[in-house]
């Protein structure tokens, strides 16, 4: 069984879905722990399901690296196997990447390379692409650079604004976290590799 640590800022729909995934006996993944860089909406999900949470607020760290080595402590206590950013909204120190790398990965509204960033939807609503989509991706020390791991297209509608195209993409970005956390449990995804392939292509 794979141990799952899930991190989140918002409002965890994306956990949530997870959470209902892994509520399933045969789902091969249980989620251990959910933490948060704030008192997120969607630590509510995880005392529903009655599963740990942590908050490590950013707020009240003198610099990225302290909030990062506090973080990387946190999730030890409960040594899970991977860590899920899902809807994290903090750029990780490079320090924690690193210790964790490769059983980190992250979900992200738009189809990378395209519209990397906080602002995924809003950018490709404003550069008027026909369709955007949605990503899991290893997390390496770039800003959604890492290595695709599942990716799927998604149309841009004529009437879409941010929010319509945002609430579209995210049962995607959902069901490809789903199956990317079960391919790894299963042994099907090997991230060790997916990081060795991303790195001899971007070397390339
Ligand atoms: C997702 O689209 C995630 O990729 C983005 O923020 C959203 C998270 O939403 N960065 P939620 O907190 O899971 O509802």
């Amino acid at each position: 069984m794979l141990s799952v640590a899930v991190l989140i800022s918002g409002t965890g729909s994306n956990l949530r879905a997870l959470l209902e995934a892994a509520a399933d006996p045969d789902y091969p993944a249980r989620i251990v722990v959910v933490g948060a860089d704030r008192d997120a909406e969607g630590l509510a999900h995880a005392e529903q399901f009655g599963i740990p949470s942590f908050t490590v607020p950013y707020a009240q760290f003198d610099s990225r690296e302290a909030w990062g080595a506090e973080l990387d402590a946190q999730l030890k206590v409960w040594r899970p196997d991977l860590v899920v950013l899902s809807g994290l909204m903090r750029l990780l120190p490079a320090s924690l990447v690193t210790e964790w790398s490769p059983r980190i990965i992250n979900t992200h509204p738009a189809y990378l390379p395209e519209f990397p960033g906080a602002h995924g939807v809003r950018d490709a609503l404003a550069a008027g692409v026909a369709q955007t989509g949605a990503s899991v991706i290893l997390v390496d020390n770039g800003v959604d650079t890492g290595p695709i791991l599942a990716q799927e297209r998604i149309p841009v509608l004529p009437d879409d604004d941010e929010h319509a195209l945002h609430e579209r993409i995210k049962p995607v970005e959902r069901r490809l976290l789903i199956d990317v956390v079960r391919r790894v449990a299963t042994g099907e995804l090997d991230l060790g590799a997916a990081a060795a392939a991303g790195h001899a292509t971007s070397a390339s």
